[in-house]
């Protein structure tokens, strides 16, 4: 094989995010992670994707650890390997629209501490969400030389996604000033032979590189980066064994090896990959022991590609009937979530969409009457809140529940007046740093609590022990 016809497929490892988020709820503590990060930096990832997500909800709220602090921690460790997170859009890391000021914030402090690549994505797929977090990377990266940004198209069945589709959307995205696309399979929806058509079409609409998420809930998840890599796919996302498959990402080893001695041989080592399995291997048992790690997230679930509804979303479905002594309606509400979809102009079924599609239709049919009751969320998409969706909405869905209301059409942020110096008078006794400002605009009494439990360590810390570098304190 001559040199000219290599191609070498790159790996972003996501053992410090999704994966963790994926499978043990996000709980995987920094202090685990800094061991093998020495070693993680020498295999040549495309990138590790290590903040972000839910995980800064998690660090807060359930560690008691500063996300922040997480960032330059890894960041100090990994010298050489480019670090991503995932963004999502005008929401940042939260669950409510924020101002574009609060954006470019965060922007600049995700990369100021640490951050490489953004990966941002919108639950409607509507560009406008992702445009102001684009330009705050660019903005950066025109100034300091670091900052990618990468728009992620949150994947999706219906009639609405056809090929045409994508491929403008591709374009699109190249127009808005991206660096690179990512397909984000969040359900395991994408089939292999379907994977091939797509990358192959929107290669050749775009010159940007495209790297492809999905996750293995369905099962197909290895053969699809296959035919991907086949394809044209510059990355794939995957995950070291121990915390590979299930819900989860292909196995980081499988997928290196599978590649080996073709023209998209990594080059990885697995001798390093095998030192990096080793030691996540006893995390995995202790949290299988523990009940962290459920069995039931690792197997095969087919119902996500029969009823083409997200897993998690689908395990959602079945406590909220449980809740109501309505487990019988299982089969009903599954006929009703492609209705509400459509209705509401057939979203992808993403967080926030998909729980406020399946809650709807959960409520309609419990109600015995269709959108008898809607949601406070059900109403905020009607009203345009969340952006515009990829087909009309149904006008006699918008009559029955938001009557006689203004919608909006314009981009919802544009509504929302600068909101940083308000955060920051909100909570000024408790900033040790600027980030905390943000940690505070995304999770208000989440941040608030950690701010206490911080100040508390402090206040009975041994000055004489404490790490004033690194702002750590023994307790
Ligand atoms: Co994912």
């Amino acid at each position: 094989m001559s040199e000219m016809n290599k191609k070498p497929v790159g790996i972003t490892e996501t053992i410090l995010r999704d994966a963790h988020q994926s499978l043990i709820a996000t709980r995987m503590p920094t202090d685990l992670m800094l061991p093998i990060v020495e070693t993680m930096d020498k295999v040549g990832y495309h990138s590790v994707e290590c903040w972000g997500g839910a995980t800064f909800d998690a660090s807060l709220r359930f560690l008691k650890e500063d996300p922040w602090e997480r960032l330059r921690k890894l960041r100090d460790g990994f010298k050489n390997t480019k670090l991503q997170m995932l963004f999502r859009g005008q929401n940042i890391l939260g669950y409510r629209p924020y101002a574009d000021d609060v954006v470019d914030s965060f922007v600049e402090k995700s990369i100021a501490n640490g951050i490489d690549i953004i990966r941002i994505f919108d639950c409607l797929n509507d560009l406008r969400n992702l445009q102001e977090a684009v330009n705050a990377t660019n903005k950066i990266k025109a100034r300091e030389g670091r900052g990618h940004a990468q728009i992620a198209l949150s994947y999706t069945l219906g009639d609405a996604y056809t090929m045409e589709y994508w491929v403008s959307t591709a374009k699109k995205i190249e127009e808005m000033g991206a660096d690179s696309i990512c397909i984000k399979d969040m359900a395991g929806l994408l089939v292999p032979y379907k994977a091939a058509e797509l990358i192959k079409a929107m290669k050749e609409a775009t010159r940007l590189p495209i790297q492809l998420h999905t996750h293995y809930t369905s099962g197909v998840a290895s053969m699809t980066y296959l035919k991907a890599v086949e394809a044209g796919v510059d990355v794939i996302d995957c995950a070291i064994s121990p915390f590979a498959l299930g819900t989860s990402q292909p196995a980081t080893e499988v997928m290196v090896e599978t590649f080996k001695g073709t023209p998209y041989d990594t080059g990885f080592d697995q001798n390093l990959l095998a030192e990096i399995a080793d030691y996540f291997r006893p995390y995995r048992e202790k949290c299988l022991e523990t009940g962290l790690l459920s069995p039931k997230v690792l197997g095969v679930n087919i119902k996500t590609l029969l009823y083409q509804v997200p897993g998690g979303m689908l395990s959602n479905m079945v406590s909220q009937l449980k809740e109501q002594n309505a487990e019988d309606k299982y089969e009903d509400v599954l006929r009703e979530i492609p209705n509400v979809r459509k209705d509401l102009g057939e979203p992808p079924l993403v967080t926030p969409s998909s729980q406020i599609v399946g809650t709807q239709a959960v409520f309609n049919v419990l109600m015995g009457e269709r959108y008898k009751m809607a949601t406070k969320e059900t109403k905020a998409v009607l009203r345009g809140e969340y952006g515009q969706t990829i087909k009309p909405m149904s006008q006699e869905v918008i009559d029955k529940v938001i009557p006689g209301e203004e919608r909006i059409t314009c981009r919802p942020a544009d509504l929302i007046e600068n909101e940083m110096d308000k955060l920051e008078s909100e909570m000024k006794e408790w900033k040790q740093q600027d980030e905390d400002v943000l940690s505070y605009a995304l999770f208000p009494q989440v941040a608030i609590d950690f701010f206490k439990y911080r100040q508390a360590q402090q206040e009975k810390v041994d000055l004489t022990q404490a790490d004033t570098k690194n702002g750590a304190y023994p307790v």
